[in-house]
């Protein structure tokens, strides 16, 4: 196991599914972990599964409230001056074809999914330029396989998943000279809170232990930023190696 020891994380999403389990597996692997969600009484039951020897620090804000993420940038630049690795795994998720989707529900997707993600990034860039300069520095971004082809029914989603894909093709061009890695993980379906609820609404039996596993994506985060400073893994496929059809 690597060692992340003195490294600064930012994990969004930390309340839920993966990025919880990236945010426990950072601070299991030595990492201070500034924990992002907006689910208070789940932040709290974070901070009590976290296992050391790094810390995990619970942090409650929208990421759509530019307010909220201003002050939660200045709070961890205050704190530490650095950010090593920002994983970006929260997001929203509605499915409907395009005569019944809502534009209100593409707002939100694209709110959640995208503006968010590249406003935090956009203000975090300093810190992780710091880190960058010092050994180096990630963003990650959890994506999806609806962000390299489209299915039926996930017209909102799947765009916002190809801008995520857009966003980090295009920032790793001008970050990768700081010393800064950008990787986008594609995800196939995993076992988490939103996936159940998928299959759910899907009318289909819920088999998790068919799905990939959120355990699984933390461990491919905790690789891709245990890599040597002189390697970058640019985009990865994460497919469930058994099927649940
Ligand atoms: N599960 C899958 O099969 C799958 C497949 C492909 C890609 N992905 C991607 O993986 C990521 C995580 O998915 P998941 O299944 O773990 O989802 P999840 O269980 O639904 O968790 C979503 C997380 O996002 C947070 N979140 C959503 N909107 C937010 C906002 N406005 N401000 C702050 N936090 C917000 C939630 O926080 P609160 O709960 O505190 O509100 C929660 O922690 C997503 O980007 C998703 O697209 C998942």
């Amino acid at each position: 196991m690597t060692s992340f020891a003195g490294h600064v994380a930012v994990v969004t999403g930390a309340t839920s599914g993966i990025g919880r389990s990236i945010a426990l597996r950072l601070a299991a692997d030595g990492a201070t972990v500034h924990a992002l969600g907006r689910d208070q009484e789940r932040l709290d039951s974070l901070g009590k599964k976290a296992t050391g020897p790094g810390t995990l620090v619970p942090i409650r804000l929208d990421l759509t409230d530019d307010a909220a993420v201003t002050s939660a940038v200045e709070l961890i630049l205050e704190q530490h001056g650095r950010v090593d690795h920002l994983v970006h795994s929260a997001g929203a998720y509605s499915s409907a074809r395009v005569d019944a989707a809502t534009l209100t529900e593409l707002d939100a997707q694209y709110a959640a999914n995208v503006r968010a993600p590249y406003a935090l990034t956009q203000r975090l860039l300093p810190a992780l330029r710091v880190a960058g300069a010092d050994g180096g520095a990630d963003v990650i971004i959890v994506n999806s396989t609806q962000g390299l082809r489209a299915g039926a029914g996930t017209s909102q989603f799947a765009a916002t998943q190809h801008a995520m894909r857009a966003f980090a093709d295009s920032l790793r061009q001008e970050i990768n000279a700081d010393g800064i890695r950008v990787a986008t993980i594609h995800l196939g379906r995993t076992a988490t809170p939103r996936q159940e609820t998928i299959f759910a609404r899907e009318g289909r039996a819920y088999t998790p232990e068919l799905l990939l596993q959120a355990d699984d994506v933390a461990d491919l985060v905790a690789y891709l930023i245990g890599l040597p400073p002189t390697a970058e893994i640019t985009e990865l496929h994460l497919r469930p190696a058994k099927k649940s059809y």
